[in-house]
């Protein structure tokens, strides 16, 4: 189920595990050693994989999924090299420890006090460290009531990304926020419209010729990701709960990019 780009080119999809503030260094080794032998028994996986554990855990997994396809990612970065931040960890320390990728913008920071001038600098910097940019958006339920969801995403998209980023490697996950971790998601006509927008919008601010890959995130799990099969803008997903475990998280990766 590759995606296709507007200039034809097929873009293979991508499925982020998005670990949050979970697991032990025990947990993660044991998941990177199951998860190796699965996904090694798939050759033919039609997807990349990139998991994102808490900073902790990045070199438990490197160390046993170092010589698979598997990409790490961080789950938020600071964006200066090093610096007075106490608990913060930046772009070049993620790079240094096995990331190509890192989460920015997620709505559990966006609460925390991220806003899109603080985002920006944080994917500028990251991007400069060549990293690859999982940029979240997405509207809150109040938001949605009252129908401004493409309000919301336009500005999340306005202020934060500019022209001059290598667009390329910024890789967008739409995540309405009342759907994550609540077990609801949107409905299939409803989500075809948002990414419709959500592309249109990337290539008429940033005139790319190239329509961006757009992931879905909230609530995705083994008996529920069969509905986003009629969406063919979808480019993959962002997951949380569910890609905890090594089986089910591989699992639904197997039963959807068959
Ligand atoms: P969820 O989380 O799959 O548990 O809803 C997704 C996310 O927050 O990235």
């Amino acid at each position: 189920m590759a995606s296709v780009s507007n200039s034809g080119v097929s873009i293979k999809p991508i499925v982020i595990a998005n670990w949050k503030m979970h697991s032990s260094r025990r947990e993660s080794r044991n998941f990177a050693n199951n998860f190796y032998s699965l996904v090694s028994e798939n050759k033919k996986l039609a997807c990349d994989i990139v998991i994102c554990p808490p900073v902790t855990l990045i070199s438990e997994l490197r160390d046993v999924l170092y010589e698979s396809a598997i990409s790490l990612g961080g789950q938020d970065n600071h964006y200066e090299v090093s610096g007075p931040y106490t608990g913060d960890i930046s772009a070049t320390m993620l790079v240094d420890v096995g990331c190509s990728y890192v989460i920015i913008g997620h709505s559990e920071n966006r609460r925390e006090g991220d806003t899109n001038q603080l985002i920006k600098k944080k994917i500028n910097f990251a991007l400069n460290q060549k990293l690859n940019i999982i940029f979240c958006i997405g509207e809150t339920l109040a938001e949605k009531i009252k129908h401004k969801t493409f309000l919301i995403l336009r500005n999340q998209i306005k202020n934060t990304i500019q022209k001059k980023y290598d667009l390329n490697k910024i890789i967008i996950a739409y995540e309405p926020i009342w759907s994550i971790g609540t077990g609801k998601i949107p409905k299939a006509p409803e989500l075809k419209k948002t990414f419709k927008f959500i592309k249109n919008e990337f290539k008429k601010n940033f005139k790319t010729k190239t329509l961006p890959v757009v992931l879905y995130g909230g609530s995705v799990n083994g008996s529920n990701i069969v509905l986003f099969s009629s969406i063919s803008e979808i480019d993959g997903f962002l997951i949380g709960g569910a890609s905890k475990s090594s089986k089910k998280f591989i699992d639904i990766i197997k039963n959807y990019y068959k």
